[in-house]
């Protein structure tokens, strides 16, 4: 029988860490109780089964003109922990626009909206689990989580897998992003080494000259090497 290898210890973010301030209210206070999954829950359609737009992968052709700010690449390949491509699954990225304002109705930051821009994009791998997004570089945000709290750039990845139990949901950042070693979010995934893999890299090949920056975001749904996934502990 296949045995998946389990993560290190410290790999993934526990329940409660404190120093994240709203979590401690949003975790189980008690242990969690196995329950049995429902049909409905491992044969029912997932979010998103409607057929994928023209534009749900590209954020900056989503309205009537260009959104404001820096053109990237967000692309890489999704795998399981041996490192096979895991194909046809649903990605979604949700993201602040490039003054760090979120499109929400809670978002009271005072930067400005921006009326060419949703931040919110879904695609599907491909035969080989690859996924591409063109999107704008978010700006990092206030939080109020402790004083003077500022989220490093970071965009929201949720993965759906096979059916609704299976769905994971990450953040990916920047390379040298100045503000990721004060970030309690990040910080409460014990490993540095699992916390970089959170981290994309610049890549010269997914760059397009004269258009948009390239950054890789491999993600790995388990295992030694896994993807640091929140609520998973
Ligand atoms: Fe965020």
């Amino acid at each position: 029988m296949k045995t998946y290898p389990r993560a290190n210890p410290g790999d993934q973010p526990p329940l409660v860490y404190p120093p994240y301030a709203s979590n401690i209210r949003r975790a189980p206070a008690m242990p969690p109780i196995p329950l049995e999954h429902t049909l409905s829950e491992l044969t029912g359609p997932l979010y998103g089964h409607n057929p994928i737009g023209e534009t749900d992968n590209d954020l900056t052709r989503q309205h009537t003109a260009d959104p404001i700010g820096e053109r990237i690449v967000v692309a890489g390949r999704v795998m399981d922990e041996d490192g096979r491509p895991i194909p046809h699954t649903l990605v979604e990225i949700w993201q602040a626009n490039a003054a760090g304002r979120y499109r929400h109705a809670v978002d009271n930051h005072p930067a400005p909206l921006d009326p060419n821009f949703t931040g919110a994009g879904r695609t599907v791998t491909d035969q080989n689990g690859d996924y591409r997004f063109l999107t704008i570089k978010p700006g990092a945000y206030p939080w109020r989580n402790h004083p003077n709290a500022w989220r490093p750039a970071h965009i929201h990845f949720s993965l759906f897998g096979p059916c609704f139990v299976t769905r994971l949901i990450t953040q990916m950042y920047f390379p040298n992003d100045p503000l990721f070693p004060y970030d309690p979010i990040s910080l409460a995934i014990p490993d540095e080494r699992a916390r970089q893999r959170l981290v994309s890299q610049f890549d010269l090949d997914l760059t397009e000259p004269e258009w948009a920056l390239g950054f890789r975001f491999d993600i790995v749904l388990r295992g030694r090497d896994a993807t640091p996934f929140e609520g998973q502990s």
